[in-house]
């Protein structure tokens, strides 16, 4: 990364240990990472490897063991609950396997939800980017129709939609096309790779599909809790290739 170049996250020396006596797991190892603004970094490798666990622990989700965290700029270690559901709800959004959407709103107020949160209202400019989110995710004739009343890859893309409405700095995201079939992964690959190149919103995204990661300016390669292999992407067979190449 060069010098001058803004960090949207930085990691340093960070652990994870779930459990202590007699089985703790050291689900991270000793993390070094760094993250440049605008960027889409996928985050790959096999089962067990710590993908989630690094990305709950980089967003603010969980606390590391050890080891310290920065979100653009601010160090959010060790920052009080308050401040950090603050930063989370204005700077960062989250497509995780379970969605989290609220049950006694529609599709459209959920999607509308974070404007709500944060007291504001979209402007002109947002409504227009939520109209091309709706539109492409295929959501427009779903709007009015409760979480329950939608398929789980429905409901997937209304979380992913609300993920992005108000364009979040940074965008964590968890095997976000893992359960839709390859027409609507393809369109949440693709708002994922103009939320970077139109908003210049930063992407972490954790995939086992070499087609997903090739939409990544980076690849990182994660075995055992630690990164075992750091790449500049490349098409889908590259990174297939790469991934089979390198010995755990
Ligand atoms: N809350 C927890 N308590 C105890 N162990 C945990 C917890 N969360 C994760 N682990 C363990 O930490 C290790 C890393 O888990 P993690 O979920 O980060 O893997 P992953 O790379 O995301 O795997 P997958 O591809 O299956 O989602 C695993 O051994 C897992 O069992
Ligand atoms: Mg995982």
């Amino acid at each position: 990364m060069r010098a001058n170049e803004e960090r949207a996250v930085v990691a340093r020396g960070i652990t994870k240990t779930f459990g202590s006596g007699e089985s703790p797991v050291q689900a991270l190892r000793g993390i070094d990472l760094e993250i440049g603004a605008g960027s889409i970094t996928a985050v790959m490798g096999p089962s067990g490897s710590g993908k989630s666990t690094l990305l709950q622990v980089v967003a603010g989700l969980d606390a590391p063991t050890t080891g310290q965290v920065w979100l653009a700029g601010q160090e959010i270690t060790g920052m009080r609950d308050e401040q950090l559901t603050l930063l989370r709800r204005e700077r960062l959004g989250f497509v995780f396997q379970a969605f989290n959407l609220l049950p006694s709103l529609s599709a459209e107020e959920n999607i509308r939800l974070p404007f709500l949160l944060a007291g504001g209202r979209p402007g002109a400019d947002d409504e227009l980017w939520i109209a091309a989110v709706i539109s492409r995710l295929g959501l427009n004739d779903r709007l009015t129709h409760r979480p329950h009343q939608l398929s789980g890859g429905q409901q997937q893309r209304v979380a992913i939609a609300r993920a992005l409405a108000t364009r979040p700095a940074v965008i964590f995201a968890d095997e976000p096309s893992g359960a839709l079939d390859s027409a609507s992964g393809d369109e949440v690959l693709g708002l994922l790779r103009s939320a970077s190149t139109e908003y210049g919103q930063t992407v972490v995204l954790i995939t086992h599909d070499s087609r997903a990661a090739s939409i990544a300016d980076r690849v990182i390669r994660m075995s055992d809790g630690l990164i075992v292999d750091d790449f500049p992407g490349g098409t889908a067979e590259q990174i297939g290739e790469r991934m089979l190449g390198v010995t755990e």
